[in-house]
């Protein structure tokens, strides 16, 4: 298919089938940010560029730990934006984009169709966006590559291609390439489209071959151009044409060279985007994956939230829809505790503004505000017996004890974290010698918010202690007999999570791997799937 062609398709689609969910991934700065800008501005939905930055900039005063957010200029929390264009509906989920927060990017991608890969031309993969990837590929997610920042010096174009390549171990097939870079960046050429344009967006030339772009006149004329256009033959010969059915199945990136922040390959991007990324797959569940055109009415939690709003303390359970029209004032069950709740007041949301949601199908973002019925990774149907499988916890990074100030406050201790735990905020582990509350999380600024907020949503005054301990494993075996084993003979280094499941503490990678060669029979897993 055709990126810039691509229109509303012709037949009556469903519903469903118009939307089209997905994240951006990024390592911080490549320029995700400025990217959801311009699709916004690009697609109409926003007037004005800039204000998803702006919107960022108000939330940010409302809370505490928001307060973290502003002072640090990060993003922590994932929102949804929507908007329309080419007859399609668009559903992006923000991801947030610090290191810190990976986890709850990760659970994030469990809710997209699709994503869209940001990278800096000047520095190429970095660590972050090849964790963010390797979750992709855990469920073959097909991604488009922007290759950003073209208006800056950077790596050659066909030095990116390769280095996508081998680090993703993915096939790459470039779909609009670079005339020049830096100062000397010229315009450029949309393959698949047969176009050439200005750096400004204006039509250059159009073509049908695109080797005979060597051939015309005016690009002969500069060497620029003409080392770019044989670049591009290099790159052509080198990686495979562009594949709808490979990328589909997740492996092959599209890759579209261009700069966020001059607007240039933007509407390339929202055309390839609409023209290529799946509508709503099937969600793999117990017993069988659902399909988005089951008309009962299925979904499930893949991030909690509280206090978006601190004027209304309200905690938010946000759920993808996988199949069914979803009405409001629906009567949904939530598997996992088999008890019936009236959605009356779904919300859909543009970043952290908010309207009621009459109506939702599959694909779509619904936030159901609710009191602690429901928590990261529970699925909602009609009735249905279903379990969404596939949301992960993963093995957290820096792990620490936590010490209450005040000991007649247990209690509320207890209650905060089971509560931030089921928010995703981090990971909480009960010791299964001595009672301590020991928590995980994947970097250190997460702590710095569930410190903050379990003073002052709970009124609770914690600090937390280093710990003779650096790795958390989730452990499992078929042989229960080998696994009580392990249990009883390292009770002084194991631990329970939040749903009783045996955890090892490792004092370093060290013990792991003595544990590891010790007990063949025990599996020592860094993720887990929510109950
Ligand atoms: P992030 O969300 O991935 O963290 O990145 P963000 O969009 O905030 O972009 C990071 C920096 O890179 C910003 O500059 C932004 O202006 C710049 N940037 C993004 N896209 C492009 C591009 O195509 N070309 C160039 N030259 N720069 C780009 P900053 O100085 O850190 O922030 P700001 O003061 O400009 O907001």
């Amino acid at each position: 298919m055709n990126a810039l062609t691509a229109t509303a398709p012709a037949e009556k689609l469903l519903p469903y089938q118009s939307r089209r969910t997905f994240a951006i991934i990024s390592h911080p700065d490549a320029g995700k940010t400025t990217l959801t800008e311009k699709l916004l501005a690009s697609s109409g939905a926003i007037q004005q560029a800039g204000q998803v930055r702006h919107r960022a900039n108000q939330r940010a005063t409302r809370s505490d730990w928001m307060e973290i957010e502003r002072q640090r200029g990060i993003s922590i929390t994932s929102s949804v934006m929507t908007f329309e264009h080419l007859g399609l509906t668009f559903n992006l989920l923000d991801t947030p984009g610090h290191s810190d927060f990976s986890e709850d990017t990760y659970r994030t991608l469990t809710a997209v169709d699709a994503a869209i890969m940001v990278i800096d031309v000047a520095k190429g993969i970095e660590a972050q966006t090849l964790k963010l990837f390797e979750v992709c590929r855990l469920r073959d997610i097909p991604i488009i590559t922007f290759a950003n920042k073209v208006d800056r010096e950077g790596k050659d174009p066909v030095e990116i291609l390769d280095e996508i390549a081998s680090t993703l171990a993915l096939d790459v097939s470039p779909v609009v390439w670079p005339l020049g870079g830096g100062v000397d960046f010229k315009g450029i050429v949309d393959i698949t489209a047969g176009v050439v344009k200005r750096p400004n967006g204006e039509v250059w030339k159009t073509f049908t071959n695109v080797e005979d772009l060597a051939r015309d006149n005016e690009f002969a004329m500069d060497p620029v151009i003409m080392a770019s256009l044989e670049n591009l033959e290099l790159a052509r010969a080198g990686f495979p044409a562009f594949d709808h059915e490979i990328y589909l199945a997740g492996h092959l990136t599209p890759v579209i060279f261009g700069s966020a922040l001059k607007s240039v390959s933007v509407p390339e991007m929202l055309a390839a985007l609409g023209a290529w990324a799946p509508e709503p797959r099937p969600q793999p569940a117990e017993p069988k994956p659902i399909e988005p055109n089951d008309p009962k009415v299925s979904g499930f939690v893949f991030k909690v939230q509280a206090n978006m709003d601190a004027n209304h303390r309200d905690r938010i359970a946000f759920v993808r829809l996988s199949s069914g029209t979803f009405k409001r004032g629906m009567r949904l069950k939530n598997v996992r505790t088999g008890k019936d709740m009236a959605v009356s007041n779904p919300m859909f949301f543009f970043g952290h503004d908010r309207e009621l949601a009459e109506e939702a199908v599959a694909g779509d973002i619904v936030g159901i505000p609710n009191h602690g019925a429901l928590s990261v990774g529970d699925t909602l149907t009609e009735g249905a017996s279903i379990k969404v499988t596939g949301i992960p916890n993963f093995a957290p990074e820096i792990i620490r004890r936590v010490r209450l100030t005040d000991p007649m406050k247990a209690k509320q201790l207890a209650k905060a974290l089971s509560d931030l735990a089921e928010e995703g905020v981090a990971q909480i582990f009960r010791r299964m010698v001595g009672a301590d509350y020991i928590v995980g999380v994947v970097g250190q600024l997460q702590l710095e918010v569930l410190q903050s907020r379990i003073n002052s949503e709970y009124n609770v005054p914690i600090s937390f202690e280093s710990i003779n301990f650096e790795l958390a494993r989730w452990i499992v075996s078929e042989d229960k007999a080998e696994l009580a084993r392990f249990i009883s003979t390292n009770k002084l280094e194991m631990a329970e999570d939040k749903y009783g499941d045996p955890v090892y503490l490792a004092q370093s990678t060290w013990w792991l791997g003595r544990a590891e060669r010790d007990y063949p029979k025990v599996q020592f897993l860094t993720t887990k799937e929510r109950h």
